[in-house]
């Protein structure tokens, strides 16, 4: 086991989070929640997609929320990114980066991006370049790496080559999706093994839905390899539109708590975390679904402070 000594955390609940919301969010909303997970110290904060309209709605206000956040220094916003269209409109934001995004399941890319995984690293070799030419950043992203909610299984062959392959054109980073939250810890770190045979360790960042509640268990086993990169979406917001029943990331501030335990830099302020995920579950009119979120308030509820039981 060798824990790395300091994570960062990639925060994609206004990304990924916001784009499975069935009642369009406004930009006023997104905005508010990027500032405050900035406040919380969160320093890279997928801010939206430059993707179809007419395939997800909720991203289509992404040029306006860039327009009017406060870009703070040492902070980074990156878009998500499926073509040359959404790099002309990243461009226009004046992005510093992008995240292109395929899929080790061909069913899972047909119906995502309407390609085939094939086509779609053909289609981000221009969407690369012209992004290098400027100096934009391009990260990547596989998802199904766990499995297909289309196609069931999916070979850790091909998450490995798909892997390989975003890096190898110029990807500084390729982030492994677990799309449904499916996986199990021992089958997260198979797959891991499987892609840093091909990948440094360096390159590799992680993404674990939490629909079968085995989101940190699954990380907590991949930091013993060495992977230092992990996305979380603040109060476990989300889903992806063209996976259905998926649930949202694994919350960031279960994962701060569970880091922190573990003794490990994250540069993140819990309790400013914990209220941002307070705050954006009211706005969407819910409760916190995060396990740290609802046992803080249950802690505060207690007349003697200390919870019930
Ligand atoms: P298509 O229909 O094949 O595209 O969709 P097209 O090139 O034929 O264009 C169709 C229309 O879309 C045209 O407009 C284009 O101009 C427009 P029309 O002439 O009909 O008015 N269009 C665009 N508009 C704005 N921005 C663009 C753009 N491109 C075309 N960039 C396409 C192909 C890729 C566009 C579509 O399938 C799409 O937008 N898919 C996005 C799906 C998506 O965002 N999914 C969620 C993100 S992925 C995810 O959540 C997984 C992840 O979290 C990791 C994990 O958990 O595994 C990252
Ligand atoms: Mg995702």
């Amino acid at each position: 086991m060798q824990f790395p000594n300091k994570v960062r955390i990639v925060e994609v609940g206004p990304r990924d989070g916001l784009q499975n919301e069935a009642n369009l969010v406004s930009t006023d909303v997104k905005v508010d929640l990027i500032e405050r997970l900035a406040d919380a110290g969160l320093t890279t904060i997928e801010a939206g997609s430059f993707v179809s309209p007419k395939w997800v709605p909720q991203m289509a206000d992404t040029a306006d929320v860039l327009a009017r956040i406060s870009h703070r220094p040492g902070v980074t916003y990156p878009v998500l990114v499926p073509n040359d269209k959404g790099l002309d409109a990243a461009i226009a934001a004046g992005v510093a980066e992008i995240a292109v995004f395929a899929a080790a399941s061909e069913a899972f890319s047909k119906k995502n991006i309407n390609c085939s995984i094939d086509e779609s690293l053909q289609r981000f070799a221009p969407v690369l370049a012209r992004s290098h030419e400027r100096g934009i950043r391009v990260r990547g992203y596989v998802s199904c790496v766990l499995g297909c909610p289309y196609q069931g299984d999916v070979p850790l062959a091909d998450v490995a080559r798909v892997a390989a392959q975003l890096i190898d054109m110029g990807c500084y980073e390729v982030s492994l999706g677990d799309t449904i939250g499916v996986g199990t810890p021992s089958a997260a770190v198979a797959m891991l093994d499987a892609v840093l045979e091909r990948v440094p360790v360096e390159g590799v960042a992680l993404h674990f839905h939490d629909t079968y509640g085995q989101a940190l268990a699954n990380i907590h086993a991949c930091l013993g390899r060495g992977v230092a990169v992990l996305d979380a979406a603040v109060g476990g917001l989300g889903g992806c539109p063209y996976a259905k029943g998926a649930t949202g990331n694994v919350a960031t501030e279960d994962l701060v708590y569970m880091l922190q335990g573990m003794g490990m830099e994250t540069g993140i302020d819990l309790d400013r975390l914990i209220a941002t995920s307070v705050h954006i579950s009211r706005a969407l009119g819910r409760s916190p679904q995060s396990h740290v979120a609802r046992a803080r308030a249950a802690f505060s509820l207690s007349p003697e402070g200390r919870g019930p039981g």
